[in-house]
């Protein structure tokens, strides 16, 4: 059977830092520790007036095309996964056509467009579409782009404000690829659940503290679901673990219990049962309470034990740096939890080729999905090609007056009179509506 998966990546960061320690902490009068320690989050990326999904979404998949020598033609499918769009009919994956065409000489004519929403998650079952298209052989040798791309923005003081973030990651799924393989099994934790929604607003409804319990929840029924499916979860297999990650604090409270359930039955848990004692099974006691208390303090002092603090620090610590840089990217999240990891590989000169990763997407609403991943022998250049530190490092710092006023500038404002604060160059922007109430773009040279 043909291996599929990612070939190419290229992630494009709003162009705006908001400082959260030194800009945001000061101004909401609370202490930066909050959100550098507590949440795990420096910074966000936030969006210049002109930019917003569709620039984001185009200059990362013009960069890509650009650099794997591609023309519209060889694209025969695009997917957009998002939950900032601002049209209930016509998907972005339109928008971001039209821009690339404005620069490349062909077109998409024959390109399968379309938009995938479920929250964070979206951009997971993107890829999956595009790799079960590949793989019915109705590609015709063309590849498919893939693209999540948010403005993750709260209500001002909405706890959520500090998790803010923007940006767009465009990945090109092909045969025989260069970075990562898709592995068959799957597995599933989905409820309808009302822990974050967006009814045609722009920005959410969140319940913060649910959304973190239905996070971890459906994350376990997803791990279940896996391991029944015949998915490997044994923490030794995997050189890294991307969680979908809203902020790492989160993360760091997803990794215990997904560790507690990978380590069930093997070597791993008998050698730490010396150390912590067994793993509390609910059979062993009266009431659930009971079970809850004994399985959050095994929890405990399972983080405090050599062996967890290893594999954390190993598989999953990397995989949320550069989300600490750039805040939630909603959809894209944990498509850059994958990149960050593999950096880390890339700067450590270790060799991760054939090794596997083990991927836990989220999306609130709520579902959540694990699959696995092998790495390919072209990931290095692959990663060497990618710019975003660049980026994160050129963003303008902005004030907490410009912060005020690029807030209000993408709720959606019909117009705005906020000048830019950076000048864009050799990009697509946003140039204005239409008289069908469209947003126009243009490439800048
Ligand atoms: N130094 C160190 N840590 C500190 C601190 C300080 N000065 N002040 C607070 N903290 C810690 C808190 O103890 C907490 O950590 P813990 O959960 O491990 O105890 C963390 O910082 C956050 O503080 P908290 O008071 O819980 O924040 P909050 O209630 O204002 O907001 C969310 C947290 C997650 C509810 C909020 O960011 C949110 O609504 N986010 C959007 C929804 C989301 O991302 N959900 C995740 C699932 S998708």
């Amino acid at each position: 059977m043909t291996e599929v998966g990612i070939d190419a990546i290229e992630i494009e960061t709003g162009k705006l830092k908001l400082d959260l320690a030194e800009t945001f902490a000061p101004a909401q009068g609370e202490d930066p520790g909050k959100y550098t320690k507590g949440l795990g989050l420096d910074a966000s990326s936030l969006p210049d007036t002109y930019e917003d999904i569709v620039t984001m979404a185009a200059n990362a998949s013009h960069r890509l095309m650009k650099r794997k020598g591609l023309e519209p033609e060889d694209i025969g499918r695009i997917d957009v996964a998002t939950e900032s769009a601002f049209d209930n009919s016509k998907p972005v994956s339109t928008y971001v056509a039209g821009c690339l065409e404005q620069v490349f000489d062909g077109d998409f004519l024959h390109a399968n467009k379309g938009e995938r929403k479920f929250a964070c998650v979206a951009g997971t079952q993107a890829l999956d579409d595009a790799f079960n298209w590949i793989r019915a052989g109705r590609n015709q040798g063309r590849k498919a782009l893939v693209i999540a791309t948010d403005t993750a923005l709260y209500a001002r003081d909405d706890p959520g404000e500090a998790t803010q973030g923007a940006g767009a990651v465009a990945m090109l799924i092909d045969e025989n690829p260069d970075i990562v393989t898709f592995e068959p099994e799957q597995g599933f934790g989905s409820a309808d659940e009302t822990d974050f929604l967006k009814p045609n607003q722009q920005f959410p409804s969140v319940d913060g503290k649910r959304s973190m319990q239905v996070y971890l929840a459906r994350m376990r029924e997803a791990m279940q679901d896996f391991v029944r499916n015949g998915g490997d979860v044994h923490p030794e297999n995997f050189a890294y673990v991307p969680f979908h990650t809203p902020f790492p604090g989160m993360v760091r409270k997803a990794a215990p219990l997904g560790y507690r359930h990978c380590v069930r039955g093997t070597d791993i848990e008998e050698a730490l049962a010396e150390e912590i004692g067994p793993q509390p099974r609910s059979d062993e006691f009266d009431t659930s309470e009971e079970f809850l208390d004994a399985i959050t303090e095994y929890t405990k002092k399972l983080q405090e034990t050599d062996q967890y603090r290893e594999w954390y620090e190993r598989a999953v610590e990397p995989t949320v740096d550069i989300s600490s840089q750039v805040g939630n990217w909603y959809t894209g999240s944990v498509h850059l939890a994958r990149v960050s990891g593999l950096f880390d590989a890339l700067d450590a000169g270790r060799d991760v080729t054939g090794k596997q990763l083990l991927v836990a997407s989220y999306g609130s609403g709520a579902q959540a999905e694990i699959h696995a991943e092998t790495i390919q022998s072209g990931w290095q250049d692959e990663l060497e090609a990618m710019t975003i530190f660049e980026q994160i490092e050129d963003r303008h710092d902005i004030s907490f007056q410009e912060y005020e006023d690029i807030h209000d500038v993408h709720n959606h404002d019909e117009t705005t009179d906020v000048e830019p604060m950076t000048t864009p160059h050799e990009e697509f922007v946003f140039d204005g509506w239409g008289r069908m109430g469209e947003r126009q773009y243009r490439y800048v040279e």
